[in-house]
């Protein structure tokens, strides 16, 4: 059941020529703002709209990867539609945030940072997300924007579009995860 997310899908490089000529002259001090725009578009960077962006601001692929792989929001393998970030802030961890994540890897087959066999999932850990009476606390956003924090209300649909879960019970993870089966493609 469980695999490692692949480059399975043929990549449109039409949005990375989009991305990249709405920088207009490009130098290469906007490379870190184009690859962000690019993480938000594709989900993850695919190698072959690194390429292309190295074609395109002739700044070697070299340099390219140097920086894809320096920062930790880049990521080089495609994520699930939705990303999981469960808090394991110290408040969290003592109201169970183990078991939350516990359970999560379970039901879906996965290890930290991995994501599901049908792509609906990523599951990643966060540090403290500034709502610390409501742990354990979870938040549930698409991959193709960066989950932010939570709004501090339990189920409610933060301004960035993430949904928080906070006071999470273990028994209901599956329920919550089952919400969102109607997203398949
Ligand atoms: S420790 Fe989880 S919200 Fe603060």
């Amino acid at each position: 059941m469980k695999k490692e997310a692949t480059n399975r899908l043929a990549v449109d490089i039409r949005p990375t020529r989009k991305i990249v000529s709405s920088f207009g002259d490009v130098q290469e001090s906007n490379l870190i703002s184009i690859l962000q725009e690019l993480q938000d578009e594709y989900g993850y960077l695919p190698k072959a709209a690194l390429k292309e962006v190295s074609r395109l601001m002739d700044v070697p692929l070299t340099r390219v990867f140097g920086i894809v792989t320096f920062y930790s929001q880049f990521s080089l393998v495609p994520k699930g539609k939705f990303t999981i970030k469960v808090c394991i802030g110290t408040a969290c961890h003592v109201r169970g945030a183990e078991e939350v994540k516990t359970t999560i890897k379970q039901l879906l087959d996965v290890k930290e940072g991995e994501t599901s066999a049908d792509y609906m999932f990523t599951l990643e850990s966060v540090a403290c997300l500034g709502v610390c009476a409501l742990g354990p606390v979870m938040v549930v956003g698409s991959s193709k924007k960066a989950a932010g924090c939570c709004d501090g209300q339990d189920g409610q649909t933060p301004p960035s579009g993430d949904k928080s879960y906070g006071h999470v019970k273990t028994e209901k993870i599956e329920g919550i995860l089952e919400s969102y089966s109607s997203d398949k493609e």
